[in-house]
């Protein structure tokens, strides 16, 4: 089972030519409102990966709770630990430029509310992996990775919104996940950090693919999908959440992280965090596409 603790939001996207810079007014498309958040995307990509998902989060009491909730409770997720608040729903207003690319704000809203108190200790454990990002107060994220960790739980963090992470923290974490800006906001040098942690780390780039430092020193090096992106927002969620589900499919991590580059690469088809995002299928028809060697899908013989 995976129990994601984070973000729930609401995603205001425009479409415009180019980011804006400081000061200047760039007219864009018609606007979508979608929904959204770190946490609600990476539990929506692992749920329809196939993994039994709980989500543990905060919304508002207003209009925007359905916009952000309804996706994850038609997808099967379990948000019964999602908690109503009197602040607004988290809000994310992202531009995003012609290439895929984007930039985004968020007002946090009741995501600044959530508290590690309201995971239970009955859902940490042995066969929970649990899946953390930084949109919700880090020191509840980094409470609740401890009483994981303590439990046997496999700790996933995805520091995404980028934040320094001093290496007694780090060993509390089985896998880390960041891309290259966040990945440089807890050190230069990738794989010191993973052996002096004892951690795994997954670096992503993008177009690159993606690059795993292990606490033993191997390195494990995944391509990306050849793609024409149209929007990449939710391309990192994706990534974290199909990587969540097959680990807790039993899959070893270089078989995991071919997977979670294959649907990263899919969801930038469409625009939105969670319109594009696939499913088993979509998946294991897309990792056989990758450059290099196929590997089976997790579960086959
Ligand atoms: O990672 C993409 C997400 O970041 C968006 O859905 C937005 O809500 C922000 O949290």
């Amino acid at each position: 089972m995976i129990l994601v603790f984070g973000s729930i939001n609401v995603d205001v996207t425009v479409p415009v030519p180019h980011l804006p810079h400081p000061g200047e007014t760039v007219l864009g498309g018609d606007y979508r409102l979608l929904p959204g958040g770190k946490g609600a995307n990476q539990a929506l990509a692992a749920r329809r990966a196939g993994a039994e998902v709980v989500m543990v989060g905060a919304v508002g009491g207003d209009g925007f709770a359905a916009v952000a909730l309804d996706p994850l409770r038609r997808a099967g997720i379990d948000t019964t630990l999602v908690r109503s608040l009197t602040r607004p729903t988290g809000c994310a207003t992202i531009m995003v430029g012609a290439e895929g690319e984007n930039m985004i704000a968020v007002a946090s809203g009741a995501n600044m509310a959530v508290t590690a108190g309201l995971v239970p200790d009955a859902l940490l454990g042995p066969r929970t992996i649990l899946v953390a990002q930084l949109e919700v107060p880090p020191a509840e994220t980094m409470a609740v990775v401890e009483r994981a960790h303590n439990a046997g739980s496999f700790v996933l963090l995805n520091i995404a919104p980028a934040q320094p992470l001093r290496p007694e923290r780090l060993a509390k974490i089985d896998l880390v996940v960041a891309n290259q800006h966040e990945a440089a906001a807890i050190g230069p040098q990738p794989a010191e950090i993973a052996a002096r942690a004892c951690c795994s780390l997954v670096v992503t780039a993008g177009a690159v693919g993606a690059t795993a430092y292990l606490a033993d020193g191997e390195i494990v090096r995944v391509p990306a999908l050849p793609i024409e992106p149209v929007d990449t927002t939710g391309a990192g969620d994706t990534f974290v959440g199909v990587l969540a589900a097959a680990l807790d499919h039993g899959a070893p991590l270089s078989a995991a992280l071919r997977r979670a580059s294959a649907a990263a690469g899919l969801a930038c088809l469409a625009h939105g965090a969670q319109s594009a995002m696939p499913d088993a299928a979509a998946i294991d028809a897309a990792a056989v596409r990758l450059p290099g060697a196929a590997l089976p899908s997790p579960g086959a013989a």
